[in-house]
Parts: C-alpha cells; sequence; structure tokens
C-alpha cells in the first residue's frame, strides 16, 4: 500500500498537508497516512489528527489516518517519510532567538547563531530518524522540511544512505509573488533560484517565456506587503535591487538590512518579546480553531505562520516523484558540481528535475554566480559545513568556527561567548557535545 508517515504530525501545519494529499488524491493515491509524534506532542497530535479526519471524511477520499507515538510503526514500509520537527518546541526557538540579542547579534531561527543552536539540537534526532529508515524503509524518500533545512538535509546527504530532499515554501512563495506583480497566473511564470535555504536569489525572470527580470526588479522594490509573515517587509535600500539585478529572499534583510533589523528586534523584544512568542499566541488560537467539530477544511487563519503554501511544495514534489513527472522544482539537494564555487557535497537550493530517481538539480540558466552573491554564499555555506560537523560529532571547535565566521556574528571571543550560552542552555538536547 501507499504510505506516507508525517513526523511531528502534530505540527499547526498538518493541514495544509491534509489539505495538499487530498486535492492530489487522483495523482497520489495515499493510502495509508500516519502522523506520529512524541509524548510531549500527543494533545496537539490528537486535535490536529481529528481534523485532518473531518477533512478527509467530508473530501471523501478512501486515505487511512493512523495517530500515533510509534515512530518505528509509522515508518515501517513507507514510500515517503516528512519530517517536520522542532526539537525543544517554542520554548528553545524563543531562547535561539533571545542568545544572539544578548550580544548585539541577530536573533533568529534559522539564520544566524539562533539558526546554528537549532541544527546541533536537530541533526540527532533527524540522523536518529534516518537509521530507522535505514532498517524499516530503506528505499523511501525522506522529505524535509525541518529547520534550518538546508543544514539538516547536507547532515543527512553526508551521513546516511536515505534519499533525501530539504523543502522550504519560499520559491512556491516567490513564484506566488511575482505572479501577483505580472497580473498573471503562477503557471506563466519562469524563473531561476539560486543559492542555499534561506539565502537564495531570483533572477531570469521570464513571464509567458519573455525576459521582464529588470521590470519585475523594479516592481518588487516599490511593492509592499511581499515578504513572508515572519520577517517585516522592510525597504531594500534606495536603487539596491536595481543594481543588484535580482530579488534578494526575505532573509537577506538580515544580511542586508543588518542595523535595522537588529535595532527592529531589540525594541520587538521589549514590547511583544520574540517571534517564538508571537507564533505560541497563533497556534494556541489555532488550535482552538482546530477542535471545533464543525470545522472541516483548512481555517485561512494558516496563513498567519510563515510557512504559508507549504503543502503546496511538499504534495508537489511526492505527487511528481511518484508519477516520474519530470517537471522543474526548486528544492535542497547535493549540489554535484551545480555551483561550481561550492564543494561537491554540500546541500544546495536550487532548480531540479523531479522525477521518480528524486531531484537531480539543473545546470544554472543565469551562468556563474557574479561577485555581489559569490563571497556571501561561499562563507555562510563554509559556516553550514562546520555547523553539520560540530552538530554531527559535538566538535567544541568545529562549532566556533562556525560562529566566527558567519557574517552575523563573527570573531572569536563573541562567537566564544555566544556558543558557550548556547550549549549551557540547550544542554538536555546536545548528547553528541
Ligand atoms: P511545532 O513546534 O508545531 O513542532 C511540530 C511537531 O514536532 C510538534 O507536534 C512536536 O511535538 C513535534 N516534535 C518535537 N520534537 C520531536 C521529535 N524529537 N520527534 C518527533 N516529533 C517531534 O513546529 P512547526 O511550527 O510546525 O514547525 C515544524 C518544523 O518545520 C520546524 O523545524 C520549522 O522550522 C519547520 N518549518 C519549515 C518551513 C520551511 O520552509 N522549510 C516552514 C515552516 C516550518
Ligand atoms: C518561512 C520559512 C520557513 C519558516 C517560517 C517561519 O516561511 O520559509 O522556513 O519556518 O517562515 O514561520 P513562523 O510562523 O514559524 O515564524
Ligand atoms: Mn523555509
Amino acid at each position: 500500500p501507499l504510505k506516507v508517515a508525517v513526523i511531528g504530525g502534530g505540527s499547526s501545519y498538518t493541514p495544509e498537508l491534509i489539505e495538499g494529499f487530498i486535492k492530489n488524491y487522483e495523482q497520489f493515491p495515499l493510502q495509508e497516512l500516519y502522523l506520529v509524534d512524541i509524548e510531549a506532542g500527543r494533545e496537539k497530535l490528537q486535535i490536529v489528527g481529528e481534523l485532518a479526519r473531518r477533512m478527509i471524511e467530508n473530501a471523501g477520499v478512501p486515505i487511512r489516518l493512523h495517530l500515533t507515538l510509534d515512530r518505528r510503526e509509522a515508518i515501517s514500509g513507507a514510500s515517503f517519510v516528512l519530517t517536520q520537527i522542532r526539537v525543544g518546541g517554542l520554548d528553545a526557538r524563543a531562547v535561539d532567538e533571545r542568545i544572539p540579542l544578548q550580544y548585539g547579534c541577530i536573533g533568529q531561527e534559522t539564520t544566524g547563531a539562533g539558526g546554528f543552536a537549532k541544527a546541533i539540537r536537530t541533526i540527532p534526532v533527524i540522523l536518529d530518524i534516518c537509521k530507522e529508515m535505514e532498517e524499516l524503509a530503506p528505499e523511501a524518500f525522506l522529505i524535509n522540511f525541518t529547520n534550518p533545512a538546508g543544514i539538516i538535509t547536507e547532515a543527512v546527504l553526508k551521513h546516511s544512505s536515505i534519499r533525501t530532499i530539504g523543502l522550504c515554501n519560499l520559491p512556491i512563495h516567490t513564484k506566488m509573488q511575482i505572479a501577483q506583480l505580472a497580473e498573471t497566473d503562477p503557471a506563466n511564470v519562469d524563473m531561476e533560484m539560486v543559492g542555499i535555504n534561506h539565502l537564495n536569489w531570483t533572477r531570469n525572470i521570464r513571464i509567458n517565456g519573455v525576459d521582464r527580470t529588470e521590470d519585475i526588479v523594479r516592481m518588487f522594490d516599490n511593492a509592499s506587503g511581499l515578504s513572508v509573515k515572519n520577517i517585516p517587509d522592510y525597504k531594500w535600500g534606495d536603487g539596491f535591487l536595481a543594481s543588484l539585478g535580482m530579488i534578494p529572499c526575505s532573509y537577506l534583510r538580515y544580511y542586508y538590512l543588518k542595523d535595522k533589523m537588529l535595532k527592529e528586534q531589540q525594541e520587538a523584544l521589549k514590547v511583544k518579546g520574540t517571534r517564538a512568542d508571537a507564533v505560541k499566541k497563533v497556534e494556541a488560537e489555532l488550535f482552538e480553531l482546530y477542535k471545533d467539530p464543525e470545522l472541516k477544511v483548512k481555517p485561512a487563519q494558516l496563513e498567519q505562520r510563515g510557512g504559508a503554501y507549504y503543502s503546496e511544495a511538499a504534495v508537489d514534489l511526492i505527487t511528481s516523484i511518484y508519477n516520474n513527472a519530470r517537471n522543474i522544482q526548486v528544492v535542497n539537494v547535493r549540489n554535484n558540481g551545480v555551483i561550481p564555487c561550492l564543494g561537491e557535497d554540500v546541500s544546495v537550493e536550487v532548480r531540479c528535475i523531479i522525477s521518480s530517481e528524486g531531484a537531480t538539480p539543473m545546470m544554472l540558466s543565469g551562468g556563474p554566480l557574479p561577485a555581489e552573491i559569490r563571497g556571501l554564499i561561499q562563507v555562510v555555506k563554509a559556516y553550514e559545513e562546520l555547523t553539520v560537523e560540530a552538530g554531527v560529532n559535538g566538535d567544541y571547535g568545529s562549532a566556533l568556527q562556525a560562529l566566527a565566521i558567519h557574517p552575523l556574528v563573527g570573531g572569536s571571543s563573541l562567537a566564544k561567548a555566544v556558543l558557550d550560552q548556547i550549549l549551557a542552555e540547550n544542554k538536555p538536547y546536545l548528547p553528541q557535545f
């Protein structure tokens, strides 16, 4: 039977996925869907699981739904394993976002020192899941959504035999934004997104085959409301995008607008706390809605979360693998030389051909990376490689070097202070250190 396991099934994003499986049922006739969580997520799993059951019944599709805390049972014989976990929960995220701010650094859950902390907590858990997959579902694809998605994907690529693809909602989000600006359907938009997860740029934008890059970049600069929900929509600065000639992803504001973003975070911390605190509120509201027995579809309020449209990306990807569709999607895969200035074995987020073999990265249509973006990608990728090393082996030296070169931390003494506090406050989650 066609089986999918979702690890972290109690996530408030799960209704997105269910909606996607329902919509795609004809092309992807899912029979067994396992939502699995841990003891701490038991109640969330129950609530979101019951909503999922109502959604499936309401849609009249014969998907059999299982809710379980038994990860091995969920993984066994699955064709696809999806991971959307948050090791340490939102409390750990709040710590990730606060520690860097105490040292005058950007406090963000995937970018900079916060992302480093999330990575080293998550790598041991993901590699455990991979070991179980090697035993119980060795042919399955691991579709990883867990952040920092680029680093987690790279850890799996380097330390497991499981086939994996990392996924982010920014590519689909960007395509929808461009379509909106060009007043066309997303299906008519073709663009090249290049870089690594949460550090990428969009170039060579074509609408119905016509190159509209300059024009769309200009519109992007003048429009507002285009950032993902979790990142303030600040302007990039006069003439900046025009001279860059590409659209940076929302997370690049932490680099290009560092001072302004830092000030915003420091002020927000005083009045409303971190993004984790805001997400706790949104999540509580969502779960209240999910409890309503009359609710049988995904509620619109889920769009307040930064990961909106994630289901479309995930289910499109799985459906395309299953049907050997050979279409193009932007996902995280092994570089294999596609970005020549990076190592062969690192993860990159680029256009890929999606087939029954998985995702194969395509040659860059816009040529080699220009100097404007090349150096930044190289240094952040070096940070990521060191973070994988630290996360897998608990190597203090690699961890220190990782933070010492990160553009949003930097310097040996600052890196050491931030690192020591991260290690102290995350002790229960760091068996490798
Ligand atoms: P969440 O806090 O709701 O966590 C999801 C579930 O994971 C919870 O029910 C929790 O109990 C469970 N969990 C925690 N530790 C676990 C473990 N060790 N094993 C199994 N399950 C465990 O988080 P969320 O907001 O739904 O986000 C989940 C993950 O997805 C995060 O890592 C987040 O960063 C990521 N995410 C990624 C994208 C993207 O673009 N790639 C978008 C949105 C969210
Ligand atoms: C973006 C990113 C995700 C991230 C999410 C955070 O869309 O692509 O990787 O997890 O936002 O959203 P949140 O609502 O949790 O702050
Ligand atoms: Mn993402």
